[in-house]
């Protein structure tokens, strides 16, 4: 059993991200080499980096990262779902990967994105940066989703249609392959 956290990024008033957090999450549940958390960051509400020293030498002072830590420690993998803001990620991604270093070294991570045309795609590939300087290997198959409130019904579901879907299933299948050929790497 892997353990696989799907980390929703948005955290503003108002936001959507909890949709597709809630459609993606159930869509991990089907495959049974999962067991399934959802890290929500407005919920765990880190602050700013607040620590003094060097993420890499885990001298955690604040208990928010030790915390932190302590989730982040336990993924085999992610997945995360984020929005594109001004051509790129939301910073509360950002600062809640500069927390931590060697928690997310060697771990696959999947996106879910979506915006307008773009469909989130300029954030998922300005965030792929960022993951592989913790070490993270970012897995090609994704969602991105434009022009996503169509998808979003009135009682606030996403409902995916089949290309979505699809890639739904491309993006799990690929992400499970990549947390089986990563595990050994960690026990080094
Ligand atoms: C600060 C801000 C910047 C945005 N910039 C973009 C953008 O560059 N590209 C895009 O497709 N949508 C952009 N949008 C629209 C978002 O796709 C839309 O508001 C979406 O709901 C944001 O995700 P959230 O609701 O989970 O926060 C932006 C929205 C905000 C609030």
């Amino acid at each position: 059993m892997h353990n696989l956290k799907v980390i929703t990024a948005s955290t503003r008033p108002g936001r959507k991200g909890p949709a597709l957090s809630s459609w993606i999450l159930e869509e991990a549940k089907k495959h049974a080499e999962f067991k399934i958390e959802h890290l929500d960051l407005a919920e765990i509400n880190l602050p700013f980096l607040d620590e003094p020293n060097h993420p890499r030498m885990q001298k955690y002072e604040k208990d928010h990262t030790k915390n932190w830590s302590a989730r982040i420690t336990e993924a085999d993998a992610f997945i995360f779902v984020i929005p594109e803001y001004n051509f790129g990620y939301p910073a509360t991604i950002k600062n809640a990967l500069d927390f931590l270093y060697n928690e997310w070294n060697y771990k696959p991570v999947a996106f879910v994105s979506y915006g307008g045309i773009s469909g989130g795609t300029r954030s998922v590939q300005a965030l792929k940066q960022v993951v592989t300087a913790v070490k993270m290997m970012p897995v090609v198959e994704a969602v991105n989703v434009p022009f996503f409130t169509k998808h979003i019904n009135d009682q606030g579901i996403f409902v995916a249609d089949e290309p979505i879907q699809k890639s739904a299933e491309s993006m799990i299948a690929d992400l499970l392959k990549w947390t089986v050929a990563l595990k050994p790497m960690r026990n080094k």
